[in-house]
């Protein structure tokens, strides 16, 4: 049986509106093996985000627990969360999130240096991960010279320069055209497995949350 990299367990998140209480979350629970690949779906504003930035630990439950390997997140401070995130978490947005006066491998190695990563090994598997999402000759690129997959498939490769346990993937594809949809989550597959991560993406586009091999909806607030 494989080991058990994420225990959800329970979790309730309600957000407050003017005087309205928004349940959206109303006992979530699962658990994900290290190394699956698990699609999210759900309609536009059924809590995709806001499960995966609790898994993150970018967001805070009301109460429930989310346990990853042996550290319980939801009851960690704001200063081991942050380190959580650094070390742990890979995280891919809909919008790509570079920093527009570095490079593109600047951008890839950044994540790892400030996570503690010699400057001389960050570099390295920054250039390795970049070859991975065929990048190879736009290393020196600025995000205002690459198109729109290309600096998604920087993000790609940034998000796994820390090694983490992880791959959070929030509406990766979100916007791009069909071909650099495809394009991109073929990578993000494939680069997960090929470095052993745990991939949770959450998607509209069902080409991308076809590849999973694990697949859940969200529907009013609990997963099916
Ligand atoms: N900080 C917030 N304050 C109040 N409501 C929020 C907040 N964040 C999200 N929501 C609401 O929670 C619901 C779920 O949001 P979200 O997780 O972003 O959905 P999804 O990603 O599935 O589209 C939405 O109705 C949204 O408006
Ligand atoms: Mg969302």
């Amino acid at each position: 049986m494989s080991e058990v990299l994420i225990q959800v367990e329970n979790i309730v998140k309600n957000y407050i509106s003017g005087t309205e209480t928004l349940h959206i979350l109303k006992g979530v629970s699962l658990n994900i093996s290290r190394g699956e690949a698990v699609a999210v779906t759900g309609q536009s504003g059924s809590g995709k985000s806001t499960l995966l930035n609790i898994l993150g630990g970018l967001d805070r439950t009301d109460s429930g627990t989310v346990t990853v390997g042996e550290t319980e997140i939801t009851g960690l401070s704001e200063s081991s969360l942050s380190a959580y995130r650094s070390r742990r978490v890979g995280f891919i947005f809909q919008f790509h999130y570079l920093l527009k006066d570095f490079t593109a491998l600047e951008n890839v190695m950044l994540p790892g240096y400030i996570a503690g990563m010699k400057k001389k090994d960050a570099l390295e598997k920054a250039r390795a991960l970049l070859s991975d999402v065929r990048l190879d000759d736009r290393l020196q690129h600025f995000p205002s010279q690459l198109s729109g997959g290309e600096r998604q498939r920087v993000a790609v490769a940034r998000s796994m320069v820390n090694d983490p346990d992880m791959i959070l993937a929030d509406e990766p594809t979100g916007n791009l055209d069909p071909d650099n949809s495809a394009m991109v989550a073929e990578l993000l597959y494939a680069e997960a497995e090929k470095w052993g991560k745990t991939l949770i993406v959450v998607t509209h586009d069902e080409n991308v949350a076809c590849r999973a091999g694990i697949r859940y909806t969200l529907e009013s607030g609990v997963l099916v």
